[in-house]
């Protein structure tokens, strides 16, 4: 089997995975999986990331704080944590800063969010490394940011509007990620994104384990489900399903610096 399909973001350190992540990691390769990119969310999770990318080929690690780590990050260190994740980057499975953004879906402290995902992005531009942004119900002012620091980044499970889209991809060199939320019965914004997106800026995810596409919605995700949502936005477009896996695992090597 031809392993056409890249995970352009996961979370394979996620709980849900304990009871048979080995087996189940070992297996994706020859599920037609090419390469997966799974990310932490604060720095432990993050150096999880990094042991997880050294024990598989074709996994990959990005290393970041996440917006719903806010609480558990002391915004006063933050020259600490990001001398850690700089640090982490230097390892050669590292190819992204990640995942970090802005998330006003819950009740998360909007300050201390901004600081962290701030330097972050920062620390993008410092070191020449992709970073992957998280935007929920917070469109405006993520765009804020993208226009401040046109950043060299990933959009990941893009939510906002056919019409932002315009607007991120005149900032910086960015690109955007789809997932299972392209598939799911009521999608009419994902549709129109998977349809305007130019083929060359997009990317493919999971957000494992949540997000699982249509048929396995609300099951767990993994990376050989994105077989379905390259099967839906074949449709959307008018291409096979095999051509859209072949163009976003070349966008996804492309982004990421990979072979
Ligand atoms: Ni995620």
């Amino acid at each position: 089997m031809e392993r056409l399909i890249f995970d352009a973001h996961a979370h394979y350190d996620d709980d849900k995975f304990n009871d048979d992540r080995e087996e189940l990691l070992a297996s994706l390769p020859e599920k037609g999986v090419f390469a997966a990119v799974t990310n932490g969310t604060d720095i432990a999770t993050s150096q999880v990331s990094i042991d997880l990318a050294e024990k598989y080929d074709f996994l990959y690690a990005a290393v970041g704080i996440h917006p719903e780590s806010t609480a558990d990050t002391d915004v006063g260190r933050m020259d600490e944590y990001i001398e850690k994740i700089a640090a982490m980057l230097k390892n050669k499975k590292v190819v992204a800063i990640g995942e970090t953004g802005l998330d006003y879906y819950w009740d998360i402290p909007k300050k201390e969010q901004h600081i962290i995902f701030e330097r972050q992005l920062m620390l993008s531009k410092d070191v020449n490394m992709p970073i992957i942004i998280h935007d929920r119900e917070a469109h405006g002012d993520t765009l804020e940011y993208l226009k401040k620091y046109q950043p060299y980044g990933l959009l990941h499970c893009y939510s906002g509007s056919a019409e932002m889209l315009k607007e991120v991809l005149r900032c910086g060199n960015m690109y955007i990620s789809l997932g299972g939320t392209v598939t799911f019965k009521n999608a009419r914004v994902p549709v129109e994104v998977a349809r305007e997106v130019p083929i060359d800026r997009l990317l493919l995810e999971t957000d494992a384990p949540y997000l699982a596409p249509v048929p396995f919605r609300g099951k767990r995700n993994d990376s050989s489900l994105i077989a379905h949502i390259a099967e839906k936005i074949g449709e959307i477009r008018g291409m096979s399903a095999e051509d859209v896996l072949r163009f976003t695992k070349e966008n996804a090597c492309r982004f990421y610096g990979l072979q």
